[in-house]
């Protein structure tokens, strides 16, 4: 089946606004969206990063936009919506990380980690909504994390913002999976990005680090940001009309073992 297949407005273009797309799995999903035929709004706070995007790609499909999303999620919808008119799709993917135990996150880290990992993809979800049931049909993907399942030691903000994720997720497929918009999320496991790669070099051994990291997976090795674009594609496609509410796990066995 052709990608690109589904309900679509007479231009055809179906429109999936991607955060973090500067970041390691956010610049894979754009690349990956851009070539399944979508229309790709980018959106970071990094604007250096936006601006990489732009010249890897310089594509007439992809458009970026500079936003903090713990401030103006809700505008940032908006403006884009004003600016590339219907929108089909949105993946929550940008988020940030917090390394400590409940003992070492102080208020401050707690709020930061929570309004940028699950408060702003709620906020805006809520915004694209009305955009998506106005058009009969749409997706939204969400990216958690493993450590919205299982407990990952030193991340209690970043496990709890996760498992809100995955409520959220299956809390609003349950309440509009009816109206032609469907909600999935993705799981991803240890993957290579700067993300991941901040944590390791602030480790006080990295080659260390990175050779546990790399061997916790039964698979033995980390995941590549473009084996997690692959998993978000498949949600943002016609292949997966009949999934609502799931979650496709991408870890190279991490969490099983
Ligand atoms: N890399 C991993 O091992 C891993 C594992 C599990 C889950 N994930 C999830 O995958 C997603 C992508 O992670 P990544 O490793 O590519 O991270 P990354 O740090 O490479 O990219 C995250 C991007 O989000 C952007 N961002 C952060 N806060 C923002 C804000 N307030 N407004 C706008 N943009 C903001 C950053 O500028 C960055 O470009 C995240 O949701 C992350 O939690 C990653």
């Amino acid at each position: 089946m052709d990608q690109t297949s589904g309900p679509r407005p007479a231009d055809g273009r179906r429109v999936v606004i991607v955060t973090g797309a500067a970041g390691g799995i956010g610049t894979a999903i754009t690349a990956r969206l851009l070539a399944d035929g979508f229309t790709v709004a980018a959106v970071d706070v990094n604007a250096e990063g936006l601006e990489r995007l732009e010249r890897r790609h310089g594509d007439a499909s992809l458009t970026t936009f500079s936003f903090d999303l713990t401030t103006e999620a809700e505008r940032c919808v908006g403006y884009i919506a004003s600016m590339l008119g219907d929108l089909y799709g949105l993946v929550n993917n940008a988020a940030v990380i917090h390394i400590g135990d409940a003992l070492a996150t102080s208020d401050d880290d707690w709020s930061h980690v929570l309004a940028s990992n699950l408060t702003a993809p709620f906020q805006l979800s809520r915004a694209i909504l009305p955009h998506l049931l106005a058009r009969g049909a749409g997706v939204i993907v969400n990216l958690a994390s493993i450590g919205g399942v299982i407990g990952l030691r030193e991340r209690a903000a970043y496990c709890a913002a996760k498992a809100g994720v995955l409520g959220l997720t299956r809390a609003m497929a349950a309440d509009h999976g009816g109206s032609g918009v469907r909600i999935n999320a993705v799981n991803p496991g240890t993957t290579e990005t700067p993300m991941v790669k901040t944590v390791i070099d602030s480790s006080g051994d990295p080659a260390a680090t990175r050779e546990i990291w790399s061997s916790r997976q039964p698979v033995g090795r980390m995941g590549q940001p473009e084996e997690i674009a692959a998993a978000v594609a498949f949600l943002v496609g016609d292949h997966s009309g009949y999934m609502s509410g799931s979650t496709v796990t991408v870890d190279g066995g991490f969490s099983v073992v």
